[in-house]
């Protein structure tokens, strides 16, 4: 019934002069010029080009919104959504925009070109070697966020950047928790020189556990890259020498030094746990002795005491025979090292120190040829669990980071003494900012 009903009306349209067409019928296609099939189609399956009209229809519909915001909108860093996302995600959307952002930009050089604008969180970047490692992450172009609560540091160490829009400083304490939209994040917050971290031992190891995890919750949270700096001082007074990564230390668990060294080796402990278990990429330097411009001038650390003191005109103070050695690092060294540690990608420990290993005495002989040949040392009792020699085997560091220290210590002092002397004759030196 239904096959000869169509093929009656097939007929009936075909007898009607076009005239005589009922108004509502469909416009009616040229018949007479197509192919039969084709007209077949066109007239019998007008349900299925209905349904594939709608599906197109809604398909561009559904895909429109997000097509414009592609094409619009601005996913640059500094206008990115609060919502934690991984780290992988934030590489994409910025690849995306860093192509369409050259792609508009034409005939002009974009800062950082090839690679996304980096949000880093240096914590303690106000300190001696925070501050050096700010102006190295600045100026290859990537913004900075530095976390301290000045307890060593100073605003005067980050003072030229403080217009610099890329460049944020908050004063915040390691040991609350902070949550913040960052890439990176290099954990260096904590008091180095034996005189400030003994001042408030509670302090020091609260900073190094309840600072470290505060930090590894927050890369975890927004899946940020992780690099704790760690210290020679996890080998303690050293059974084995040079020291290995390998080797796991001779430390005084209950000594005047612990707050700082067992601290140390917890902050290690809780950053491979973090890794391990939640799967935080994670970095770790053991850094051994350093020095250069913007350490505190009064923090008992050998060089900044011995340059302070030849400056001032006072005899170098050696603690015991002078006989213990150790190995200095200028900064900018370090520096290069904590940044390929963390574009790397190994985990580490990777010991990050300047192999040359100097007695005291061979130091102070130094010190004196560069500042002043008539200086005089003076020799005091030891101070309690202090190490007999330090000497760090970088083997796995040059092999693995493909870095190694540059600057020699006849290089570098020269450089930190120009330093500490306008800061010694300058009158405002500590009621500064
Ligand atoms: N300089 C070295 O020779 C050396 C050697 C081994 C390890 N390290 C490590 O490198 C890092 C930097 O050392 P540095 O020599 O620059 O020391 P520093 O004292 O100059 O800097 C430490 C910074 O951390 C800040 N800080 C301390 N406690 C804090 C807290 N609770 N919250 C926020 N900020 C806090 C200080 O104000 C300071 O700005 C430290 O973690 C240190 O243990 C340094």
């Amino acid at each position: 019934m239904k096959q000869l009903h169509k093929q009656s009306s097939i007929r009936r349209d075909e007898e009607l002069p076009s005239s005589q067409k009922s108004p509502y019928s469909p416009k009616a296609f040229k018949p007479r010029s197509l192919p039969r099939s084709i007209n077949y189609l066109f007239r019998e399956q007008r349900l299925l080009f209905i349904l594939v009209g709608v599906l197109i229809g809604s398909t561009f519909f559904i895909l429109q919104p997000t097509l414009s915001r592609l094409g619009t909108a601005d996913p640059s860093p500094t206008n990115r959504a609060t919502i934690p996302r991984s780290y992988d995600q934030r590489r994409l959307d910025s690849a995306v925009y860093q192509s369409r952002s050259s792609a508009k930009l034409v005939g002009r050089v974009p800062v950082a070109i090839g690679r996304r604008r980096l949000r880093i969180v240096v914590t303690g970047g106000a300190g001696f070697v925070g501050s050096h490692l700010v102006d190295k992450i600045i100026d290859r172009g990537d913004e900075v966020i530095v976390i301290d609560n000045f307890f060593t540091g100073r605003k005067d160490n980050l003072v030229h950047q403080f217009s610099n829009p890329r460049f944020e400083l908050i004063r915040h304490d390691v040991v609350e928790p902070i949550l913040l939209e960052v890439d990176q994040i290099y954990h260096l917050a904590c008091p180095a020189s034996p005189v400030h971290y003994k001042y408030n031992p509670v302090k020091t190891i609260k900073t190094n556990v309840m600072g470290t995890l505060n930090m590894l919750g927050l890369a975890k949270r927004v899946g940020a890259k992780f690099l704790l700096t760690s210290t020679s001082e996890v080998y303690g007074d050293p059974l084995e020498h040079p020291q290995k990564e390998t080797y796991w230390g001779n430390v005084n668990p209950i000594g005047e030094r612990s707050c700082y060294d067992e601290g140390k080796r917890t902050a290690e402990t809780l950053a491979m746990d973090y890794h391990r278990g939640a799967g935080v990429e994670v970095r770790i330097a053991r850094i051994f002795n350093t020095y250069g411009p913007r350490m505190c001038l009064d923090d008992g650390r050998v060089v900044s005491n011995f340059v302070a003191q030849a400056i001032r005109k006072l005899p170098l103070t050696v603690y015991g025979d002078g006989k213990q050695t150790r190995s200095f690092q200028y900064v900018s060294d370090l520096v290069e090292g904590l940044v390929a540690l963390m574009e790397g990608e190994h985990v580490g420990p990777f010991n990050l120190g300047n192999p040359g290993e100097f007695t005291m005495l061979e130091l102070a002989e130094v010190v004196k040829e560069t500042i002043d040949s008539s200086a005089a040392i003076e020799f005091r009792p030891n101070t309690a669990d202090d190490p007999h020699k330090r000497k760090p085997d970088i083997s796995k560091a040059k092999e693995l980071l493909n870095w190694e220290p540059k600057v020699s210590l006849r290089e570098g002092l020269p450089v930190m003494v120009s330093d500490f002397r306008n800061r010694i004759l300058n009158e405002d030196e500590g009621k500064g900012l």
